[in-house]
């Protein structure tokens, strides 16, 4: 079945809804996801969205706000996009307030705003409270007001469809072919600009805070058809997933007092972080932690340490933190009124991407040539705003800002593009996918591959790297890639077929994962989310640039050519006395 909309969103998050409400005001907009819309990855983001709204700390400046952003992103990231995103971020918050999202509040009634790791007042002088919340559940308010908007604006939604490939043809994108996971068959969307907003790639570690959902789809898709992807190595580890299922607990409950102890009952970011504490910038946290853990500090001799709100009282908890609560209640047994949570480093957000510029237009090289028609927003992209490491609640406000900014962009563009003819095989590549995993029979199952690439990849690729771990991570994924070629699939109906949808996933996983490891390994140096013990400072000379890698014949070919947009902010004073690993 052929679909015809002026504008083709895949993935209906913050990025690609936003994007929807801009567009849908004025042309025809299909969005298109893996899931119902309001059930998308963003709804899980707890903690706040961050704006230099002054609400609490009066003196706060976007300044303050874009001088933060470059120190957290370890200087990688570019500085022309992180100034945008830090002035806009106000009137952004605002605007979905206006919209009805229900925002906490202070006394006054103002949006309340909480302290987030990494944000401060005057260049690093004293915390700021710049994250605004709603308790602990601001994902999931701001994507269910973004999704009145878009029933308001008409916009028209595919749920339920797994993208398969996109139709790119001389530099510029017509469309994509999805399959119906309801009743199975091939779906072509096509239409006058596609974006992206497919969200980040923590599937690919056994610990995450990510949804089943997010496998890369967007960054496997364009790297097929030879397209760059940017950056992949760097993979924020967040400090605090519940204990074996990764699940997060906001750094909310420690910018609310929170403690993190490890099995001598000491609250050990003492060692590492004196003057921030808890509030070290994530990286630093989680090194912290995976450092305990590896030393045997870890609780009852596990991968595991304490989080410790039970002095925080119950009222407070239930009105700041209930969802954590409840979390740890339902997935790790405890109480976390009475006892402290088991948590341990997760897999959380993915700062590489598919490179765009700050208009979300995606582009293709070095030189930042820009794609025709091709857009991309939120976690699946890097524009690059988090550069190596993103401060916590920078990325809902990557995700509504660049939404928004990629829907005013394609409104801007869409009348001068032609509407497009599909060309005589754009059903090919999707067709070839389903047929190969439908009618294989190599007898490899796609849970052991899977199972396989996750373990691997969380203990070589993991929150400390070297080049042993990293080679032998690299011949893994080969290997895997490999027997991927024999899978086999037991369920070959069409409705619901998981069997299917999951194989689909598999391939998307082990296409860019070799890109997140080849990338670690070449990056000699420590930046970030990224730490190689082998090599633990940071390198500015040799790799102050961007990673962009190229899916070539097989192979993965990476250049570090792509240069970091530099405007002023640089302050190596800040690289961290305390730590220690
Ligand atoms: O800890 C959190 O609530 C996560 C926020 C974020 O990743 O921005």
């Amino acid at each position: 079945m052929i679909h015809r909309h002026d504008v083709i969103i895949i993935g209906a998050g913050l990025a690609g809804s936003r994007a929807a409400v801009e567009i849908g005001k004025v042309a025809d907009v299909a969005v298109l996801s893996k899931v119902y819309p309001s059930r998308s990855h963003s709804g899980a983001a707890q903690g706040g969205v961050a704006a230099s709204l002054g609400n609490i700390s009066v003196t706060d400046r976007w300044e303050f706000h874009m001088f933060d952003t470059v120190k957290g992103s370890d200087y990688l990231g570019d500085q022309d996009a992180i100034e945008l995103m830090v002035r806009e971020a106000p009137e952004t918050v605002i605007e979905m307030e206006h919209w009805g999202c229900p925002f906490s509040r202070t006394e006054e009634g103002k949006i309340a705003q909480r302290k987030f790791g990494g944000h401060t007042l005057e260049f690093g002088r004293e915390a700021a409270l710049r994250a605004c919340y709603s308790a602990d559940f601001t994902g999931h308010v701001l994507l269910h007001t973004l999704h009145e908007q878009c029933l308001k604006h008409n916009v028209n939604f595919y749920s339920e469809f797994q993208v398969l490939s996109l139709i790119f043809r001389d530099g510029r994108a017509i469309g994509v072919v999805a399959w119906d996971m309801v009743h199975g068959g091939l779906h072509t969307f096509y239409g006058r600009a596609v974006m992206f907003g497919t969200g980040g790639y923590g599937r690919a570690f056994k610990i995450t805070s990510n949804a089943h959902a997010n496998t890369g789809d967007g960054l496997a898709l364009v790297s097929r058809i030879g397209l760059p992807i940017q950056d992949m190595e760097f993979v924020q580890f967040h400090p605090t997933g519940l204990y074996k299922s990764g699940i997060l607990v906001t750094e909310g409950a420690r910018g609310e007092g929170g403690h993190l102890k490890n099995s001598e009952g000491r609250r050990f970011m003492e060692d590492y972080a004196p003057t921030l504490m808890e509030l070290a910038p994530r990286d630093m946290v989680a090194r912290a932690m995976q450092q305990e853990i590896d030393e045997g500090r870890g609780i009852d001799g596990e991968d595991k340490i304490h989080l410790d709100v039970s002095h925080l009282g119950e009222q407070r908890l239930m009105e700041r933190l209930p969802q954590i609560t409840e979390l740890a209640m339902n997935f790790a047994g405890v109480d976390p009124r009475v006892e402290p949570i088991p948590i341990q480093p997760t897999a959380h957000y993915s700062m590489g991407g598919i490179p765009a510029n700050e208009n979300t237009r995606v582009t293709m090289d070095a030189n930042r040539t820009e794609a025709v028609g091709l857009y991309a927003a939120g976690e699946c992209s890097c524009i690059s705003v988090h550069g190596a490491n993103r401060l916590g609640t920078n990325s809902l406000l990557e995700a509504l800002l660049f939404g928004r900014r990629a829907g005013k962009q394609i409104v801007e563009d869409v009348h001068d593009l032609e509407f497009p003819n599909l060309p005589p095989d754009y059903e090919d590549a999707a067709r070839g996918e389903i047929e190969f995993i439908r009618n294989n029979r190599g007898g490899e199952k796609v849970g052991t591959l899977r199972g396989e690439l996750q373990d691997s990849m969380m203990i070589d690729c993991g929150v400390f790297r070297t080049k042993e771990q990293l080679q032998k991570q690299k011949e893994k994924v080969a290997e895997l890639a490999d027997r991927f070629r024999h899978i086999q699939i037991d369920d070959n109906g069409d409705q619901f077929n998981t069997d299917l949808l999951e194989a689909i996933e598999l391939g998307h996983l082990l296409d860019f994962s070799g890109a997140i490891v080849e990338g670690a390994l070449l990056r000699e140096e420590s930046r970030g989310g990224h730490y190689r013990k082998d090599f633990p400072k940071r390198d500015d000379d040799k790799f102050l640039r961007h990673t962009l890698a190229w899916k070539r014949n097989g192979d993965w070919e990476l250049t570090f050519e792509k240069e970091v947009v530099l405007k002023g902010v640089s302050h190596p004073g800040f690289e961290p006395k305390e730590r220690k690993y």
